[in-house]
């Protein structure tokens, strides 16, 4: 049942991934949401546009929330998340780390997950109780076994950007590991934590949108998502920790620390 779900996902994904590189080839017309860095460009549009009508024409009745607004409530208990531009800012510059990312969630179970970075042509997916792929090959996560030797990643929110505690956890983070990266893109970060390029990743104030398909791909493929405290993250909560498990409690326990001197809102 779930494999129709993310057949549906894939190929929607590679379509509007097409929508995607179509734009990055020409002029960008980029706009802002309010500030002079919420970016969004016409390719956010028209991929939101493309996904929402496909997924209206196969799955007719199921809901839809989608970044830019597209989506729609229904009764169903199946919804869709969609990203349909997953790092706009990288985009914007020319830098090709961006993709698509579509989930498919039954009430509060993620059932399945695709994440498509058309430029590399790279495709992560996942179903549930069926294991994580990359390119249509089975992935696990990294067997890195301690916080010293990870490599992690993490973002900055575009928004409200004064107010976010991020830059102390940067800090401590980087200090304590092999280093921290900052891709720009929350998809891809959790889907190369499902694939073991990353070890862990953690943000603050994440949009369900961003990040349901990498959840999904990382329990998939034997890793962890949790909140600071430890109990399972719930979708759309204002912090996310995600790790390879065996390093989790290491971090969990740094971020707790930090949390404890700098409370941020919602962090624990
Ligand atoms: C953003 C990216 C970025 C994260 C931001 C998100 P967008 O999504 O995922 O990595 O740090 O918080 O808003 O705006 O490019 O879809
Ligand atoms: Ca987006
Ligand atoms: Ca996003």
């Amino acid at each position: 049942m779930s494999r129709n779900y993310l057949q549906a996902a894939v190929e929607i994904a590679q379509e509007a991934g097409k929508i995607l590189i179509e734009a990055f080839s020409g002029p960008l017309d980029i706009r802002y949401k309010g500030d002079e860095v919420d970016l969004v460009t016409q390719a956010d549009k028209r991929s939101e546009q493309f996904i929402v009508s496909r997924l209206n024409e196969y799955f007719p009745g199921h809901a839809i929330t989608a970044e830019e607004g597209t989506g729609q409530d229904t009764a169903s208990a199946f919804r869709w998340h969609v990203d349909p531009l997953d790092g706009t800012t990288n985009f914007a510059h020319h830098y090709p780390c961006f993709c698509v990312s579509i989930a498919l969630a039954e009430r509060d179970t993620l059932l399945a997950g695709a994440i498509f970075n058309p430029y590399y042509n790279e495709l992560y997916t996942a179903a549930r109780g069926e294991g994580a792929a990359f390119n249509g090959r089975k992935i696990a996560v990294s067997k890195v076994p301690t916080l010293s030797t990870s490599l992690l990643c993490t973002g900055f929110p575009v928004r409200n950007r004064r107010i976010s505690p991020n830059l102390q956890y940067y800090g401590e983070f980087t200090q304590r590991t092999h280093g921290v990266r900052r891709d720009g893109s929350a998809a891809l970060d959790l889907a190369c934590v499902a694939s073991g390029r990353f070890d862990g990743f953690w943000e603050f104030g994440l949009n369900k949108w961003d990040v349901a398909a990498g959840v999904l791909l990382i329990e998939e493929a034997g890793g962890k998502v949790s909140d600071f405290a430890g109990e399972p993250y719930q979708l759309g909560a204002p912090v996310i920790l995600a790790s390879n498990g065996l390093i989790h409690e290491e971090m969990r326990q740094v971020a707790w620390e930090i949390s404890r001197r700098a409370p941020a809102p919602g962090s624990r």
